[in-house]
């Protein structure tokens, strides 16, 4: 058994709304206090430093997904259904995420910026006029559900009634979420009615490309995938990129109100605004919390984790480790010092990264054609809380007028 403890004083209850609203000074205490951090009461282990998180995520034989990657999930104990990528482990994760990448193709991913950016265009000139609007529940809720949407030819309806069930069987209070089999079949079976549809009604979209995939046998022959098998790869892409993107619009705009003189460069120069949008997403990781399972003992600095135990991997505090950054904690958009790891590392680096970025990009290039500066009441606003994501649920933001009476 692992005998070292963390310095008395450091606590990381990632159930404490409180933290998990500011998470960035524990954080800290953990990387400099206790850099494997040992958490008794809800039972899992904590990596917080970057040279610890970021190996640890491409280290699979010994941190394995295969058991769930939300600590919940993994205590549960439950039977995680094939093709859920995030939740699998090699080899059957490379063949399932190999299939996934020959349809979700940088192409595919190119083909959507005008869809985005039409869709972003109507939902932005309807809030023109406003005095204040609610930028994550009019507009950040939508664009990853449409984004999704226009990927997998989803008609409208039936996106908002999956984000319903999907977001029911995640959130959480502050208590851990109950998770059990029934949350499975409950996220998986939002979609099943629309892939059934689409199999008699083909069109040129993922669905239908993921309807005549070809899956590779051990025996070296090849078959279609099974109905189930189409309806957990959707699911899985769509409950990925869903919630993770919308937390990202929120960010943006919170970090860019408290930030007018970065916000400005933006303005003037929007060619900065990808470099921006990846100083945004180390700043405020979206899904800052990989768990894992531990596999095997393994000794972190100088203590044996032991076989079974839940580690935490806190990629949201790598990002901020002044061991790896200089000034870790400023946002600063001209920043050149290589990738942030928001995103994952290694094998199970997020598949709809580019995706991310289109959205992110396509946004805020679309914000800022409209309005030049505003202000959001985070003390009016609201952090979601879910068992693998945070970020706004509710932010009220407040156009500036100009002079002119323009915004
Ligand atoms: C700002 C938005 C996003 C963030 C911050 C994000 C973050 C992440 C992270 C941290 C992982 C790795 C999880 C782990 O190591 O256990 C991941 C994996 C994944 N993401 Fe994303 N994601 C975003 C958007 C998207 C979008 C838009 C899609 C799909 C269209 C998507 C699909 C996936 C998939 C399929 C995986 C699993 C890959 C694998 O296990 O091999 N993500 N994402």
């Amino acid at each position: 058994m692992a005998t070292a403890t963390p310095a008395a004083e450091v606590r990381y209850d990632p159930y404490d709304v409180d933290i998990d609203d500011n998470p960035y000074p524990t954080w800290k205490r953990l990387r400099d206090q206790a850099p494997l951090y040992r958490n008794e009461e809800h039972d899992f282990f904590a990596l917080s430093r970057w040279d610890d998180v970021k190996p640890a995520l491409a280290d699979w034989k010994t941190y394995r997904s295969g058991r769930g990657t939300v600590l919940e999930i993994i205590r549960a104990d439950v039977e995680i259904p094939p093709g859920i990528l995030l939740f699998e482990d090699p080899p059957l994760h490379d063949a399932h995420r190999a299939l996934l990448s020959r349809v979700f193709t940088p192409r595919r991913m190119l083909d959507l910026e005008p869809l985005v950016r039409e869709y972003c265009t109507s939902a932005l000139d309807a809030l023109v006029e406003r005095d204040e609007f609610d930028i994550v529940g009019e507009f950040g809720i939508e664009i990853p559900l449409r984004t999704m949407g226009f990927l997998f030819g989803i008609p409208h309806a039936d996106q908002l009634a999956y984000r319903r069930r999907t977001d029911d069987a995640l959130a959480t209070d502050g208590t851990p979420i109950s998770f059990d089999q029934s949350s499975f079949d409950e996220v998986l079976g939002a979609l099943a009615d629309y892939v059934d549809w689409r199999s008699d009604n083909p069109g040129d979209d993922l669905m239908t490309e993921l309807l005549n995939a070809q899956v590779d046998q051990p025996d070296g022959t090849r078959r279609p995938l099974t109905r189930e098998e189409v309806i957990t790869y959707a699911s899985m892409v769509a409950g990925a990129g869903n919630e993770t993107a919308t937390r990202l619009i929120g960010f943006t705009m919170q970090l860019l109100a408290q930030h007018p003189g970065q916000r400005r460069l933006l303005v003037d120069n929007p060619s900065l605004i990808p470099n921006a949008i990846e100083e945004i997403l180390r700043l405020e990781a979206p899904s800052p919390v990989q768990a894992r399972y531990v596999q095997r003992d393994v000794e972190v600095h100088g203590t044996t984790v032991p076989e079974g135990s839940t580690m935490l991997l806190l990629n949201g505090a790598a990002n901020r480790d002044e061991r790896h950054f200089s000034r870790p904690d400023t946002f600063d958009v001209h920043r050149a010092e290589g990738p942030h790891i928001s995103f994952g590392y290694g094998l199970h680096f997020c598949l709809g990264a580019a995706l991310a970025r289109l959205e992110g990009r396509v946004a805020l290039e679309e914000i800022l054609r409209r309005w030049r500066g505003w202000d959001v009441d985070t003390d009016r606003g609201a952090m979601a809380h879910t068992a693998s994501v945070r970020g706004w649920g509710y932010l009220p933001v407040r156009p500036h007028r100009t002079t002119e009476g323009a915004r």
